[in-house]
């Protein structure tokens, strides 16, 4: 898999455009989604993938495209720098991608929401990392989660807590999806977690480093 960073020279309008906060790096959220959707590739075998707010590697989508037989997978971020870099990214890996057609878009959420009319109930898999802290749009994350899954599809959401917020997403989906939250879903992960909690070093602050995970499916209409 190859993947490249934007340039580390921030322009001025970076600063004051779009959310520039997934040009920035690759996050821990987006690492552990990575790692998590590679230790059950199985089952994404014939289906479908969008990952939203993916910043400017997609990097969970990417290693789905290359190592299990997904069919497509749309790579997405509302920030055109973004998927500028996920053009590149889907250029130079394009010869690895198994089955899978792999196009990236712009795709937001929120006032001014951008979304493509032909993906609307298309996806068998919604994939997001680190996207609940934005106070703006959170609900409208949920509404595009709802619209872009088929009826039967499933999202796999990470994301630290950040005060309130990820429990304040929760609260939203629930309107509208089962949803299972752990923060406990694999050993090695929380091993380290224990770890590093442990050792008590500033670097590791749970609350904006420790990946949570958020299952969601659609309820059916006699549950909501
Ligand atoms: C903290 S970054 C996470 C990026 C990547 N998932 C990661 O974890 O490395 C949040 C991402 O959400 C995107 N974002 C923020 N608000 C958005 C919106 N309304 N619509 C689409 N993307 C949005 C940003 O552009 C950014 O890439």
């Amino acid at each position: 898999m190859s993947i490249s960073h934007l340039s580390d020279h921030v322009k001025p309008e970076a600063l004051t455009g779009f959310n520039n906060t997934g040009n920035v790096c690759v996050w821990p959220s987006e690492e552990v989604l990575t790692y998590y959707c590679l230790n059950q590739l199985e089952i994404f075998n014939g289906k479908s993938v969008i990952e939203l707010g993916g910043g400017m590697t997609c990097l969970a989508g990417v290693a789905l495209s290359i190592m299990s037989d997904v069919t497509y997978t749309e790579l997405t971020d509302g920030n055109k720098d973004s998927v500028s870099n996920l053009d590149k990214i889907i250029a130079k890996n394009r010869s690895q991608f198994n089955k899978s057609k792999v196009t990236s878009s712009v795709v937001r959420w929120g006032p001014g929401e951008t979304i493509n009319q032909d993906m609307i109930e298309v996806f068998d898999y919604v994939l997001c990392a680190d996207c609940f802290f934005f106070e703006e749009g959170r609900e409208d994350l949920v509404k595009l989660i709802y619209k872009l899954l088929k009826q039967d599809g499933e999202a796999i959401l990470f994301a630290p807590k950040r005060g309130k917020t990820f429990d304040a997403f929760v609260t939203l989906a629930d309107a509208v999806f089962n949803t299972e939250v752990k923060e406990n879903y694999d050993d090695t992960i929380w091993d380290i977690h224990c770890k590093m909690k442990e050792k008590g070093t500033d670097a590791y602050d749970p609350d904006i480093h420790y990946p949570c995970f958020v299952h969601l499916s659609k309820k059916s209409n006699s549950d909501k």
